[in-house]
């Protein structure tokens, strides 16, 4: 490839920042002379140039362009990333989502304008309410992460209600890093519970953390280890005795949905990710959506705003003053009323479904991680003994001796076009490999895919190293220097700084 006088391969272009396009003096757009208006800035208004790169229109859409043809997603190939639940978003959804009287609408029109719109956040939290079997919901919240804020936030203001000041949450050694870091913002210390041989939690350590200082016990559930937590019931018993709250991470009930009601298994409050089991797009950090289901005693501390049904139509109550049944409310935690487009795809994906369909999205989603666990299980270790629910676990116990780690193997996969799997989570289990077909994916696929990694692990297993230390090769940039990235973010482009040096 050193021979190529452009540094492109083929069609796919090396691509420089506009900055580094900058041709001084041009510019793609024709703006109108500002008007006179005399000084309305009060002396602040600046005539320095900005330093915008010069580019013509043509420049500037195929620059964006070339970018987008870099990104791989989940409608460019398979995405197997654990945890993250990298599933296909039916293009229904999005049509949905664009009709005019939903794409149009103004979150400060008047709420007699909006009725359809708040007709459809109540139908969606009233499936979500069948669906966990829970009575209550707060829909505004725009991450699981801050569901999870939301759903500690209440539980803090149940317990300050009834004078109880705890100060402890238990969280598995097994959880997501959210839940954590969750506790401790609410300010509460973080006791760690171990898991047991089967990859659950030892139900004899939570039984003795448990006290009356003990606020609430964090679970995901089925946990980051791919496990339905089966002791579940015999948990909540445990947490309540204690006086304690159940909170559940339900980011991954796209494993359980239709199947099983987080509310008959004594949760108090479980927050969804509606990306990962309602098929709304990830969106990169935004525009997620994390509803919070609530039990009947934190009902009364859910946050603001709350869509109200009554007989002259819908009501939004954006303040305490507004309902009586809001007075104990924690508060808004986000402007608006929650991402509304990803509220009209997700109900688009349960009303295509329906109740039998979403039933079938998790067996299926189910049966494809089983059929990655069984089709690897020999070339890969499995940690934990016996099925898993959505997604397949692997250590690095079957590379040992070969030279070759998890993160080698990862980097290899990119190569042959495929995204690699989670790597190196749940941190209990040492060089993991964590692995989501979601339930979209076909057994051609699968099969294709089973396929290169059973050839990967037989080439690390013949003693063929030094090409997986030199993976990825056919990607635009190879393998980074992970370490100074972390340690020296470069995070803005620099005049002074040549292309390729680190900075800072
Ligand atoms: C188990 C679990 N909990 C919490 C989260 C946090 O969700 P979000 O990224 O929407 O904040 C995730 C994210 O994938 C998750 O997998």
């Amino acid at each position: 490839m050193t021979d190529l006088a452009t540094g492109h391969r083929g069609l796919m272009m090396e691509e420089p920042t506009l900055f580094e396009q900058d041709s001084p003096g041009q510019c793609g757009v024709d703006l109108p002379e500002p008007r006179p208006g005399g000084d309305r800035l009060g002396g602040l208004g600046s005539s320095n140039a900005i330093g915008l790169p010069g580019l013509s229109e043509p420049e500037i859409v195929r620059h964006y362009t070339r970018l987008s043809q870099k990104n791989f997603g989940i409608d460019s190939g398979f995405y197997p990333l654990g945890s993250c639940t990298m599933k296909h978003n039916p293009r229904l959804n999005e049509a949905m989502a664009r009709l005019p009287g939903f794409a149009d609408l103004h979150p400060l029109q008047p709420v007699s304008t909006v009725q359809g719109a708040l007709e459809l956040i109540d139908t969606l939290a009233m499936w979500i309410k069948q669906l966990t079997g829970m009575p209550a919901l707060a829909m505004s919240l725009a991450a699981g992460a801050h569901g999870e804020l939301c759903g500690m936030m209440t539980i803090r203001a149940a317990l300050q209600a009834r004078g109880d000041a705890r100060k402890r949450v238990l969280v598995p050694d097994s959880a997501h890093g959210t839940n954590p870091a969750t506790a401790a913002t609410c300010g509460y210390d973080v006791q760690s519970i171990p898991h047991n041989k089967r990859g659950r939690v030892d139900i004899g350590a939570l039984r003795a953390a448990l006290d009356d200082g003990v606020a609430a016990f964090m679970l995901t559930n089925p946990n980051t280890c791919g496990l339905f937590e089966d002791e579940i019931i015999t948990q909540a018993e445990a947490v309540h005795e204690a006086g304690a709250f159940f909170y559940c991470d339900g980011a991954n009930f796209n494993a359980i949905v239709g199947r099983v009601r987080p509310g008959d298994l004594g949760i108090d409050c479980m927050h969804l990710n509606l990306h990962k089991t309602f098929s709304t797009p990830h969106g990169g950090g935004g525009p997620g959506s994390g509803p919070v289901a609530l039990s009947e005693a934190l009902a009364p501390f859910a946050p603001l705003p709350a869509v109200i049904a009554g007989d002259g139509g819908f009501k939004l109550v954006e303040d305490t003053h507004d309902a009586s049944d809001t007075a104990s409310t924690i508060g808004r935690m986000k402007g608006f009323h929650g991402q509304f487009a990803t509220f009209v795809r997700a109900l688009t994906y349960m009303l295509s479904h329906g109740g039998d369909g979403l039933r079938q999205v998790s067996s299926d989603a189910v049966l494809n991680a089983n059929y990655l666990l069984a089709r690897l299980g020999d070339v890969l270790n499995a940690p934990f003994e016996g099925p898993c629910m959505h997604e397949a676990l692997f250590d690095d116990r079957s590379l040992h001796g070969t030279g070759v780690t998890t993160l080698d193997l990862a980097k290899a996969l990119v190569d042959e076009g495929y995204h690699p799997a989670t790597i190196y989570f749940p941190l209990v289990v040492q060089g993991a490999m964590l692995m989501e077909p979601t339930e979209t994916e076909s057994k051609a696929t699968l099969d294709h895919f089973i396929g290169v990694v059973r050839g990967l692990a037989r080439r690390a297993k013949s003693g063929d190293e030094a090409y997986f230390h030199e993976a990825p090769r056919l990607t635009p940039r190879r393998r980074l220097d992970e370490t100074a990235a972390a340690r020296h973010p470069v995070l803005r482009w620099r005049p002074d700084v040549a292309q390729g040096e680190a900075a800072e």
